[in-house]
């Protein structure tokens, strides 16, 4: 099952200032314009100030008026609104033009202590607004050694299931990226990450076998423009969450072309 459009998307992290992410943005949308069509789905992720910066480059770039290159968001709050200092809600990122946000990004489920349960309550609200959750999954190196993956990445991916239900699914993403790969330059082999991602969307099927075989499932992990091409011909892998490669645009390109 092959005719999943592929997905690239480079999350850029707590990276760069509101004039390196717009040079950023015009560099990719320039390139993917002129590219033409048969590209993947192609989405960025930069911090929240640099968000309507980075709208407004993309929407000057793109002539015929939809985005060649779609905005998406780090995280979302679990309110609606309200007294939550600090939190941005899913309406104020859909007023910035996002139409995705990734959820349950490991830096946070690490970092921040961000629970299961939190991260399915974050699904909900994205999905429930209209954004696109891109559900990030993963295990340690411990918990790989130990062979706990898949008990952890179904563990993770349950939580949202029984909150959400199957069918809120019907425009997620998906993003396998284990811990011990992100930024480490070790990547998963495109074995391990398939047999990963094969797990993934059986389990999906369990409870919708159609939006198990539409979802796309991206492998997240020192993904570069060397190691793309390898990781993409797996035939669960549906693209790439992309995070230290995607900060320069011709690594990034190398990649996107790689599909
Ligand atoms: P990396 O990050 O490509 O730098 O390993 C991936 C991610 O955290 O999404």
């Amino acid at each position: 099952m092959t005719d999943r459009r592929r997905i690239v998307a480079g999350n850029w992290k707590m990276h760069g200032s509101l004039v390196s992410a717009s040079e950023l943005a015009g560099a990719l949308a320039a390139t993917t314009h002129e590219a033409g069509r048969g590209l993947p789905e192609v989405i960025v992720f930069p911090p929240f100030p640099h968000l309507d910066a980075v709208r407004r480059v993309l929407e000057e770039a793109e002539s015929a008026g939809t985005l060649a290159v779609q905005l998406g968001a780090q995280d979302l709050s679990i309110h609606e609104q309200g007294a939550h200092t600090g939190e941005v809600s899913a309406d104020m990122l859909l007023d910035c033009g996002c139409s995705h946000v990734l959820v349950g990004h490991s830096e946070r489920r690490t970092g921040l202590r961000e629970s299961d349960e939190l991260v399915a309550r974050k699904f909900h609200r994205a999905a429930d607004h209209g954004l696109i959750p891109v559900l990030c999954v993963g295990e340690t190196l411990p918990e790989r050694r130990a062979e706990r993956t898949a008990e952890v990445v179904l563990r993770q991916l349950g939580a949202v299931l029984e909150l959400c239900g199957g069918n809120m699914f019907e425009r997620a993403v998906l993003a396998y990226e284990p811990v011990w790969a992100i930024g480490t330059g070790h990547t998963a082999t495109p074995e391990q990450a398939q047999q990963v991602h094969t797990l993934l969307r059986g389990e999906i099927a369990r409870t919708n076998a159609k939006i198990a075989v539409g979802i796309r499932i991206l492998y997240g992990g020192s993904v570069n423009g060397a190691n793309a091409a390898a990781l993409f011909a797996q035939p669960d892998i549906d693209g790439g969450l992309v995070g230290g490669a995607s900060l320069d645009a011709k690594e990034f390109l190398r990649i996107i072309a790689a599909v």
